[in-house]
């Protein structure tokens, strides 16, 4: 299939965690192959050679524009590295999406503070890390936008997520922040939450067997389960011009989850042990 849209004509993006930590579709892959079939060019960052090579495996059979960008995102040095490869390969950056995150669960008693540190390190500080050194390019090229990628835990309790609700409410909270500082410079900062989605990291985590699914779907309004691609198609909006007006917001892509009933049970079949 060749590119089929125009929606991101113009712009260069920094897709960081591009890859998926299994097989399948996670955010960061849904988000840069949907970035290039709008006519993106995509810088993709991962960590992980092989898993973001699926990714520009997909992208390249597309007809797409995209390169790979190997980094950790926890580092300094690649995150500038990032920023410069994205000029140098493209000629101009004027989107960010800061996707890296890692899972976590604990509650405050069993948060080892080893833990604590790795996750807000790999899940938050590494956000700031990519746009101290992406925002000063975006000026340069007259103007961006930054998606983060936080998670439905940042506006609704969940048990056991110290560490990482931690992380994911600074991601909320960092966008309004940066929503206000680079809103002069012409860069747009928003946020999306998505809710529990159906992914390689769910799959690794939670095994999702047909019951599981079926149960995890039943938890919101809509009675459907999320991928990846919902939160794609939504991060391709805001990081469009359709999106020129809107800075600021946290966006929940949840079926409905974040607003309440009827979590726990419309699917009594799949709670039945
Ligand atoms: N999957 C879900 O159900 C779900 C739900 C809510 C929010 N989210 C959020 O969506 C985002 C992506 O989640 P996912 O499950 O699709 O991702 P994933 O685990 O499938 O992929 C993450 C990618 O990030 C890369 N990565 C990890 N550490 C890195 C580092 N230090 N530097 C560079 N790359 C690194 C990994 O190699 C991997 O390719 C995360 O922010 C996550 O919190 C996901």
């Amino acid at each position: 299939m060749s590119k089929t849209g125009t929606r991101m004509n113009g712009k260069v993006a920094i897709v960081t965690g591009a890859g998926s930590s299994g097989p399948g579709v996670g955010t960061g892959k849904a988000i840069s192959v949907l970035f290039a079939r709008e006519g993106a060019h995509v810088l993709l960052m991962d960590i992980n050679e092989t898993a973001v090579a699926e990714t520009m495996d997909m992208i390249a059979a597309e007809g797409g524009s995209a390169s790979v960008f190997i980094g950790d995102v926890t580092r300094s040095e690649d995150c500038a590295m990032a920023a410069e490869a994205a000029m140098d390969r493209y000629g101009k950056l004027t989107t960010l999406v800061n996707n890296v995150a890692t899972p976590h669960m604990a509650d405050v008693i069993d948060c080892e503070e080893a833990d604590w540190d790795r996750v807000l390190s790999v899940n938050l500080r590494s956000a700031m890390l990519m746009s101290k050194f992406a925002i000063p390019k975006m000026r340069e090229c007259g103007g961006g936008s930054i998606t983060n990628i936080s998670s439905v835990v940042a506006l609704r309790g969940y048990p056991a997520q110290t560490a990482y609700t931690a992380a994911k409410g600074g991601m909320v909270s960092l966008t309004r922040s940066w929503a206000i500082d680079q809103g002069r410079h012409s860069i747009r900062v928003n946020c999306i939450c998505p809710g529990s989605l159906y992914t390689p990291i769910a799959v690794k985590y939670f095994g999702m067997t047909e019951k599981e699914r079926a149960y995890r779907a039943s938890m919101n309004p809509l009675g459907l389960e999320g991928t990846a691609w919902d939160v794609a198609w939504a991060a391709v909006f805001l990081a469009s011009d359709e999106a020129r007006w809107i800075s600021g917001v946290t966006l929940p892509v949840d079926g409905g989850d974040t607003v309440g009933a009827p979590r726990w049970g419309s699917a009594p079949s799949a709670m039945e042990a």
